[in-house]
């Protein structure tokens, strides 16, 4: 029985966007929880289209296929239609996924709206926080706010030598 579909054999093959954009509006890394594969997409932005776009992926061959075929879907798209493409309209785009490999499709279209969700912030000039490094109580070891003098769960006062930083 065929496993792939014409389609997605195809863009397993030949796909397209393959790279990274170096100066892209837009750029996330997105992990897929089933199988730790990673997929990144960049993209670049004008007019509120998606002008180019390009995608690296460290996965399976379905995984690549999914992320070719995002890739075309989106691209020419304004940032409202891109933001609509579903995980589920780039399966039936593929001609449908076998039953095992049906995770692999799970991430291409999150991805997508990651690196848009990221090109908004950009351009909002939002620049997100830094990882906060966690900060522990020495008496109670729960997590203390970084900044307050009094550990939250023992009511302790810690001064800033007694703290244990972790990241
Ligand atoms: Fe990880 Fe397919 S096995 S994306």
């Amino acid at each position: 029985s065929k496993m792939y579909s014409e389609t997605l054999f195809e863009h397993i093959k030949n796909p397209r966007k393959v790279g990274t954009i170096e100066d892209a509006d837009g750029v996330e890394e997105v992990g897929n929880p089933v199988c730790a594969d990673t997929m990144t997409f960049s993209i670049k932005v004008k007019n509120n289209r998606i002008e180019d776009i390009k995608f690296q992926t460290f996965g399976c061959g379905a995984a690549i296929a999914v992320s070719s075929m995002v890739s075309e879907m989106a691209k020419g798209k304004t940032l409202e239609e891109a933001t609509k493409i579903t995980n589920k309209m780039v399966a039936e785009a593929l001609e449908g996924l076998p039953k095992q490999k049906m995770h692999c499709s799970n991430l291409g279209a999150d991805a997508l709206r990651k690196a848009i969700e990221n090109y908004r912030v950009k351009k909002a000039g939002f620049i997100p926080p830094m990882e906060a490094k966690k900060c522990y109580c020495p008496v109670c070891d729960l997590e203390k706010p970084m900044e307050g003098e009094y550990c939250t769960g023992c009511g302790r006062e810690v001064s800033e030598e007694e703290e244990s930083h972790a990241h």
